[in-house]
């Protein structure tokens, strides 16, 4: 029994957490190993200080660069505090975005540089990625719109960005997922919930037979 590290990923709207809170019973039917769900900055009290400066709406602009270190600086504390304990624990840790993200949103949609942003994430992380990453695929235009249907008032700073912004970041994601087609698996994000949820655990259960071999 060993711990395993599996990511999720994908643009704003994409149906992450929707389909996380689903999966989780599911998994849990089928596994003995305890499974630990969690979201950067993940109630680490300090990486949950360091994204609070970056969702602020602040008087002056926050400098692109600025806002890459503190992600990378908030993941490395979330991954010291929760991620690496879980698997140290022999758990099942299940994360809501992890270093994908910012390759996606700070090195493509900031346009700072996905190489630079994956350099930086590279020191946060020290050789930590996940076992499997999960790439929720949706177009900009329908992710929006399921996010603006919700909570109009309430988009923070990242999701006020113009629509550009967001296609840098999908492409980017795809960018990923074929430079990386062993860690990251894609899920057509488009389909009804049920479906998301039930590839996303067929994905898992294919990956990892003997944790998840448990009927039901
Ligand atoms: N498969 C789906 N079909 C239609 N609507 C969906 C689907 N999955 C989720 N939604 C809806 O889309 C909205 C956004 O979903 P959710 O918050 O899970 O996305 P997310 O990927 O976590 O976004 P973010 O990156 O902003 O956290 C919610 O209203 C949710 O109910
Ligand atoms: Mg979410």
């Amino acid at each position: 029994m060993t711990g395993i590290f599996i990511s999720f990923e994908g643009p704003d709207g994409a149906g992450k957490t929707t389909a996380l809170n689903n999966l989780l019973p599911l998994l849990k039917s089928k596994t003995d190993q305890e499974i630990v769900l969690s979201r950067e900055p993940g109630g680490s009290e300090i990486a949950e200080k360091i994204r609070e400066i970056i969702l602020t709406i602040h008087d002056e602009q926050m400098d692109a660069r600025t806002e890459a270190l503190l992600y990378a600086a908030s993941r490395r504390q979330h991954l010291v505090d929760v991620i690496l304990p879980a698997i140290e624990q022999n758990k099942i840790m299940l994360s809501d975005r992890f270093v994908d993200s910012s390759i996606a949103y700070q090195g493509a949609g900031r346009m700072i540089g996905t190489k630079e942003v994956a350099e930086i994430n590279d020191f946060a992380i020290d050789g930590q990625l996940p076992d499997l990453t999960i790439y929720f695929d949706i177009s900009p235009e329908i992710g929006l719109s399921r996010i603006k249907k919700d909570h109009q008032e309430q988009m923070d700073r990242l999701e006020q960005e113009k629509l550009p912004f967001h296609e840098r970041v999908h492409e980017a994601y795809l960018e990923l997922l074929k430079n990386n087609p062993e860690r990251i698996k894609k899920i057509d994000a488009t389909q009804s919930l049920d479906k998301v949820v039930a590839d996303t655990l067929k994905v898992i259960t294919d990956r990892f037979p003997s944790e998840f071999n448990l009927g039901g």
